[in-house]
Formats: C-alpha cells, sequence, structure tokens
C-alpha cells in the first residue's frame, strides 16, 4: 500500500519481538507485537495558502499542524502506553487503550490489520489535493475517466452524488470514492469520525477521500458544508487519484 511509504522509520516491532511475551493477552498480544509503529507528520507538497481561494490557508494550516498533529501525537502517546501495558501484562489497559488507538490511527490492535487508517485518512486527503496552477481540479483522464463515466454516467454526476452523501453525513466523517478490487467496480462510501474506508468492506481501496469534519471548512465557510464540497473539487488532484487506480487496477 501507497501509504505504507508515511510511515515513520522508528519501529516498536522489532525490539518487542525479542521479548518474552506477557501472560494473558494471548494472540491479541502477539498480533500486537508485530504491528505497533509510531509515526510522524507528513509534509504536504504544496504551500499552506496554495489551494486558495478553494481553501484558506489560515484551515489548511490549522487542520495540517494542530488536527492532524495531534492525531500523530496522541496515536504515538497511545502506543508507548500500550507497550508499557504490555510489558507489564495489564489486559485491562490495554484494551482501555483501544479507543484512542483506533480513533487517532484508526487502527483496531486486536484485529489482524493493524495500518494507522485515521492518520492515514488525512495523509491521503493531502495527496488528492493540489493547487490550480499544479491541475487541480482537472478531469481525471485515461481509464479512471472510463471508469467514472461508466459506474456513474459522467464525473458531474459523480460529484454531485458525493456532495450529496458528504453533505448528508450526520456529525464528522468523510466521503470516499473507492474501487472495490474484488468486484471490479467504483463505489462512493461515507465513513463516521476517522473511520477507514476499509471499514466499509475488506477489498475497497481509497481513491480520493474528502475531510467533511467542520475542521476541515468552517473557518471559511462557517456551518455551510455544502459550500466547501462545491469549491472543493476546485483543487481536487484526479492525477493521483488515477495512479492509484491504475495501480490497484491492474
Ligand atoms: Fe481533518
Amino acid at each position: 500500500m501507497a501509504m505504507r511509504a508515511l510511515l515513520s522509520r522508528k519501529t516498536l516491532t522489532s525490539a518487542l519481538l525479542n521479548e518474552p511475551k506477557p501472560m494473558g493477552l494471548g494472540l491479541a498480544a502477539a498480533q500486537c507485537y508485530r504491528g505497533l509503529q509510531t509515526f510522524t507528520l507528513p509534509n504536504l507538497d504544496y504551500d499552506y495558502g496554495a489551494l486558495e481561494p478553494a481553501i484558506s490557508g489560515e484551515i489548511m494550516q490549522l487542520h495540517h499542524q494542530k488536527h492532524h498533529q495531534t492525531y500523530v501525537t496522541n496515536y504515538n502517546k497511545a502506543i508507548e502506553q500500550l507497550q508499557d501495558a504490555l510489558a507489564k501484562g495489564d489486559a485491562t489497559t490495554t484494551v482501555k487503550l483501544q479507543g484512542a488507538i483506533k480513533f487517532n490511527g484508526g487502527a483496531d490492535l486486536l484485529s489482524t490489520n493493524h495500518l494507522p487508517t485515521g492518520h492515514i485518512n488525512h495523509s491521503i486527503f493531502w495527496k488528492n489535493l493540489t493547487p490550480v496552477r499544479e491541475g487541480g481540479g482537472e478531469p481525471p483522464k485515461s481509464s479512471l475517466g472510463w471508469a467514472i463515466d461508466t459506474h456513474f454516467g459522467s464525473l458531474e454526476a459523480l460529484i454531485q452524488k458525493m456532495n450529496a452523501e458528504g453533505a448528508a453525513l450526520q456529525g464528522s466523517g468523510w466521503v470516499w470514492l473507492g474501487l472495490d478490487k474484488e468486484l471490479k467496480r467504483l463505489v462512493v462510501e461515507t465513513t463516521a469520525n476517522q473511520d477507514p474506508l476499509v471499514t466499509k468492506g475488506p477489498s475497497l481501496v481509497p481513491l480520493l477521500g474528502i475531510d467533511v469534519w467542520e475542521h476541515a471548512y468552517y473557518l471559511q465557510y462557517k456551518n455551510v458544508r455544502p459550500d466547501y464540497l462545491k469549491n472543493v473539487w476546485k483543487v481536487i488532484n484526479w492525477k493521483y487519484a488515477s495512479e492509484v487506480y491504475e495501480k490497484e487496477s491492474s
């Protein structure tokens, strides 16, 4: 998965693998030992103000430096606490930490999939945006363009569908364009909070994710989420989505 490149080089895995397993945590703990990693905030490929007027520089700076950084910081903190709890064989604390780890990182340590996909949600989002002068908003070409026409009728129809579903999402969350690798078709889905797209199906791969938390738009659009959704398409990086589609559908 491309997002693996975003992972920090600092990993707790190798050190933990050499430690004795705590009593009483069983298979789940053993799985945790193989998956624990800490993360760093990825850099953006553009300046904070480069997406204006669609998204203000102030929003981008706060969203990246404060919100995303907080997810990374809290996730890393929870991972370190979990490491400590596992070393002590403290099952109660291990279970309690699940909530913080899932929210900030999006990973369920008691599952076999430890990818920190909540942090990755934002990392994908930054890649899904690009300044107009660098191709932001330019419609997808080649195979993704054809696939969108086939599954949704047109790019405009897809945008309307994602805008409608994103606007209708209660509370905070994400609206996604995904590829169902098993059924070989494009899908539009929403997820609540920081849940990753894969929670809607194990064969779903995110091509494009739009953050519809208020922190993504409130300073500029106030409570009018539909206006944010209308304008965000002017800076969508379809080239990136097309590259992911080519790779995942081949
Ligand atoms: Fe966000």
